[in-house]
């Protein structure tokens, strides 16, 4: 960890039922974490309403996706404006099963976080259409190491980091590479965050399938110290 404020972002994916949800948030509302450390949960669009009332203020919530734009007639949709009006601070785009399982591209995924951004949202993603980083947060996740309990090695996680900050740097500026958060996801646990929170160019996590366990969820944000 080096960048800014320590960030961790639990992604629920398709994951949860009201009740499974409603034990969840009791666990983090429970939970001690870290106060210098940014803590964000997001999901499944259904029930972030829910998850607004009941889930602490320490934590703020974020959505897995947005439309492209305004809304209006795009059936199945839900618009960014939406997602402000409900509470949402943040949104995942580009994640990897996106792109992989539903066929989102580049410039799809551009679009979509230029627009989020011009709305105030916050991401946890890359995208080459950003022209104000200060709202950026970018997620490295392998996809060999997602869901798959094959973690990076911190040293391996570390190499990748410092690339894209390199790239960073080349490509918008040395200030955007220096402040711009980099966190790491892919089979994230409590046992292996310390480690790979040690590195200089990990600024924090997004947690999937160990998002799921508050305890766990809680272990890893505080595995900064
Ligand atoms: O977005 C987080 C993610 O893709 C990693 O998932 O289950 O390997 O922690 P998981």
């Amino acid at each position: 960890a080096g960048t800014g404020k320590f960030f961790v972002g639990g992604n629920w994916k398709c994951n949860g039922t009201r009740d499974s949800i409603t034990k969840l948030v009791a666990d983090l509302n429970d939970a001690k974490l870290e106060t210098d450390v940014d803590v964000v949960v997001a999901p499944p669009y259904i029930y972030i309403d829910q998850v607004k009332q009941s889930l602490t203020d320490r934590i703020e919530i974020s959505a897995q996706n947005s439309w492209i734009g305004k809304g209006g007639a795009f059936t199945g949709e839900i618009s960014v404006e939406q997602l402000v009006d409900i509470g949402c601070k943040w949104v995942i785009l580009g994640h990897s099963e996106r792109r992989h399982i539903i066929g989102e591209d580049d410039q799809f995924i551009g679009k979509k976080a230029a627009y989020a951004l011009s709305q105030n949202l916050k991401m946890k993603a890359f995208a080459d259409s950003i022209s104000n980083w200060t709202d950026v947060v970018i997620a490295y996740e392998p996809v060999w190491a997602i869901g798959t309990g094959k973690v990076a090695t911190p040293q391996q996680a570390q190499e990748v980091h410092l690339a894209v900050r390199d790239w960073l740097k080349k490509n918008v500026s040395a200030e955007v590479a220096s402040s711009t958060r980099i966190i790491y996801g892919g089979s994230v646990n409590g046992n292996n965050s310390s480690e790979l929170a040690k590195q200089e160019d990990i600024d924090g996590f997004l947690v999937g399938g160990a998002s799921l366990k508050g305890p766990e969820f809680a272990v890893i944000v505080n595995s900064v110290t």
